[in-house]
């Protein structure tokens, strides 16, 4: 059994001693959240000779006039530095509003009165999520178990050292954490997810046989109700860093003062689509953002697709699913508020499968590495890298900027802020050394 939490929960004592101070609109802000980040916003920093060269590359390979093409600025939001938890990433955010849920549970029929002792999730055998289930289990003094799939994605499948795949980075996280780690062959059904809201049934059974009160937690924590309001919440964050790190006096042209494009990947979903849903309940709320007293169109979230299995329209309709159970949560209308136009996935640089560190993605990596020292890891944010270079080298954000301001009328904008959400995953770097 583990330790027993201490009188009052630990939540009610890291909520007292941490807030990123964010003032969010009901009924939003009455959402219980668990703090699970440092309390203060995750860092956003420029890529200085990143932004250089890709300017250079867009000027070289595009015949825009410079007044038609605004000079974009890289920059990086650290979600790889947002928490002291193991191997921060985006998945903490997500599990601050699904904990309190988690402590609460023993209310609900299935539990009867008997606390949680087991946090419950899968992934592929490199699954940053369940290192940062693990993590949170040990901060809350639960057991962790982690279904771990091999025929997940192409990393086990294409490494040339298959058991340093099954044991390096991301497993060997899991298991320091203390996580139980179940290894699961193709074929085997005893770990079958039928239903994402109901997870693997005969393990959760196993556990309940054994005393346990396991709590599910879908892969990626997207498809649970809460998954998709932390990152409303990163909205919310990033405008209020937008006033201190971005000029909002905006004189002779100058940019917009905010991130005008936001480049995320998209795996299960609800970071693209929280963000989504947050950025447009802060549309609707904030001051009208001006430039020289002219509205400017709204930020525009680009969500990066990492896998081929599914085609881009399954996608679409599960993050424009996503976004509106978000929406409908934090006090937007669901069906009225956000619309297909809203999802935006790019799935030119899946590559050949989920999981698999192909060449172009590498040199993107290794670019950022060499000319910023900025490490991104190999599976997704490798991935988004690639896309917002080639976005932005190719003129494609040039492009599509000079179309949305100009069908505004608007002329004079001469920067653009470009930002990349840094979502962590470095730590499976150490399974890919041999590519
Ligand atoms: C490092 C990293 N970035 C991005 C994502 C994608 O997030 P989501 O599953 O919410 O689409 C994941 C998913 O596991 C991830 O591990």
């Amino acid at each position: 059994m583990p330790p027993q939490l201490p009188a009052g929960g630990a939540a009610a004592a890291a909520a007292a001693t941490a807030s990123d101070r964010l003032t969010l609109p009901a009924p939003f802000s009455q959402i219980p959240f668990y703090p699970l980040r440092y309390p203060h916003p995750s860092p956003i920093h420029p890529l200085p000779h990143l932004t250089s060269s890709l300017n250079r590359n867009k000027s070289e390979r595009n015949s825009v006039s410079s007044q038609d093409s605004p000079r974009i600025t890289l920059w990086a939001k650290r979600e790889d530095h947002s928490s002291p938890l193991a191997a921060s990433g985006n998945k903490y955010r997500k599990l601050e509003y699904i904990v309190p849920d988690i402590l609460n549970s023993h209310n609900t029929s299935n539990n009867n009165g008997n606390k949680v002792t087991t946090l419950v999730t899968e992934g592929a055998i490199q699954s940053n999520h369940t290192v940062q289930v693990a993590a949170v289990a040990s901060s809350l003094c639960l057991d962790s178990l982690v279904l771990l799939h091999e025929n997940t994605g192409a990393g086990l499948r294409t490494t040339t050292d298959r058991a340093s795949f099954l044991r390096t980075g991301n497993v060997q996280l899991c298991k320091l954490l203390d996580a139980e780690v179940r290894i699961v062959p193709p074929g085997d059904d005893s770990a079958v997810v039928e239903d994402d809201l109901v997870g693997p049934v005969k393990v959760l059974e196993e556990l309940r046989g054994r005393g346990k009160v396991p709590y599910w937690i879908p892969s990626g924590a997207s498809l649970h109700p809460l998954g998709g309001l932390g990152y409303a919440r990163c909205a919310f964050e990033i405008a209020a860093q937008e006033k201190s790190i971005l000029s909002l006096s905006v004189s002779g042209g100058g940019g917009g003062g905010r991130f005008d494009y936001i480049f995320v990947a998209c795996g299960s979903g609800s970071t693209l689509a929280g963000l989504i849903a947050g950025f447009k309940l802060l549309e609707k709320t904030e001051a009208i953002i001006q430039n020289n007293g002219r509205l400017l169109p709204p930020r525009r979230v680009i969500g990066i697709l990492t896998s081929p299995t599914k085609p881009r329209a399954y996608h679409e309709e599960r993050i424009l699913r996503l976004a509106r159970a978000t929406a409908g949560l934090i006090g937007l209308d669901p069906e009225r508020d956000i619309t297909p136009d809203d999802v935006r996935l790019d799935h030119r640089f899946v590559g050949a499968a989920y999981g698999l560190f192909d060449p172009q993605t590498k040199a993107a990596l290794e670019t950022l590495a060499h000319v910023d020292g900025v490490v991104v890891d190999p599976v997704y944010t490798g991935k988004v890298l690639r896309g917002m270079m080639h976005w932005v080298a190719e003129g494609e954000i040039v492009k599509d900027w000079s179309a949305r301001v100009g069908a505004q009328g608007i002329s004079g904008v001469d920067e653009v802020n470009v930002l990349f959400m840094h979502t962590g995953g470095q730590s499976a770097l150490g399974a890919y050394a041999d590519i």
